[in-house]
């Protein structure tokens, strides 16, 4: 197989990404340059998206030659110019875009208009050597979803959360309790200190087949008990984020095998592997749970580093290499899509 090097981009939410990627043959991250807004939103307790397109035109154009100056390359060295085109938050999206569009078209380079989702679903293939077809469980702030990845481009979804992502219900379930954003972090960081078995919430949806999950009734269960209670204490706020965290990664690792039974049936002779991806990968429990599930159905289980597990743009170039290689890119008139199903 060939050598491509491709510049990625990514500015789909809050993180302002750019990385230069080269593959399939001897693949490597040759730069990975993030910044997160972390701080320019903390004080709302969420991503403002005005606030977030802003600080994306801000930095993005540093963070680019930052990318390139790390992997010592030049435009001469670049293949290609891969940018998250959707979904995500709509100003973000064309801030990226557009400055993809605006440098392919300077440095005489073709684009690749990248589904965010699709980098996702194939940062494993990155990471470690992995044939398809194989399950991905993606779970960040925006995501809560089990796929089936074929191949490059044929991806089936074979369910998803019918309420909240599960990032954003420990978002919602921090906020509740008082504890800073980023949610994930706080409520596990509270959860260690946490008796697990003195709240008792549901497992909402698991009394049904199927792979869909639901994670609001979770938050307002949390919360009925949490008024009971009130004022509440630290060590009842440390409680219910353990039983918080405990109730999603029973529902996740219950889900988990019922996709690796799904997929044992459907490709019979091929060892099964579940891929893990999104900020919420970060979480230990659910984690652990995760690869207990994935033992005991005898599957490979893989969780790329963190820092690629969150957004980041060496995802974005290679998927763009991934694509690449397979032919025919974009053109100019790609339009950004603030909803881009897979
Ligand atoms: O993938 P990501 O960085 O951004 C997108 O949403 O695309 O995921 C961020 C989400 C946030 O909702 C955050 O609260 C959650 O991932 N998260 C965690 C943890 N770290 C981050 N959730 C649970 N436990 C964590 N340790
Ligand atoms: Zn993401």
């Amino acid at each position: 197989t060939q050598s491509l090097t491709v510049l990625g981009i990514e500015t789909s939410c809050d993180e302002t990404a750019a990385s230069v990627v080269r593959g399939p043959a001897n693949r490597k991250i040759l730069s990975n340059v993030i910044r997160s807004q972390i701080d320019e939103h903390v004080e709302f307790g969420g991503v403002v998206p005005e606030i977030a397109a802003r600080a994306h035109i801000d930095v993005l154009d540093r963070i680019v030659k930052d990318a390139m100056k790390d992997a010592s390359c030049d435009w001469n060295d670049i293949d290609a110019v891969a940018a998250t085109a959707g979904p995500g938050l709509i100003g973000g999206v064309i801030v990226g875009l557009m400055t993809a569009k605006a440098i392919a078209m300077a440095a005489g380079k073709p684009l690749i208009a990248v589904n965010h989702l699709e980098g996702h679903a194939l940062t494993a293939r990155l990471t470690d050597d992995l044939a398809f077809p194989f399950l991905l469980l993606l779970v960040s702030g925006g995501h809560s979803q089990f796929l089936l990845v074929k191949n490059v481009g044929d991806y089936q979804r074979l369910g998803t959360t019918i309420d909240d992502a599960i990032g954003e219900a420990f978002d919602k379930t921090a906020k509740l309790l008082g504890l800073p954003y980023p949610g994930g972090p706080a409520v596990e960081r509270m959860a260690k200190q946490g008796d697990v078995t003195r709240f008792k919430l549901p497992r909402p949806l698991l009394n049904r087949p199927g792979l869909d999950m639901s994670f609001a009734g979770l938050k307002t269960a949390l919360r009925t008990q949490a008024k009971n209670l009130e004022p509440i204490d630290e060590q009842t706020v440390a409680d219910l984020c353990a039983a918080f965290q405990r109730a999603v990664a029973d529902v996740l690792a219950s889900r988990t095998k019922t996709a690796l039974a799904l997929f044992a049936e459907s490709y019979p002779g091929i060892a099964p592997t579940i891929v893990v991806a999104g900020g919420v990968a970060a979480n230990q429990e659910i984690r652990s749970a995760l690869t207990t599930a994935a033992d005991e159905a005898g599957a490979r289980f893989i969780a790329p580093p963190m820092q690629l597990c969150t957004d980041n743009a060496a995802m974005i170039a290679w998927a763009g290499i991934e694509r690449l290689r397979l032919g025919p890119v974009d053109d100019m008139k790609i339009a950004p899509r603030p909803r881009w199903p897979l």
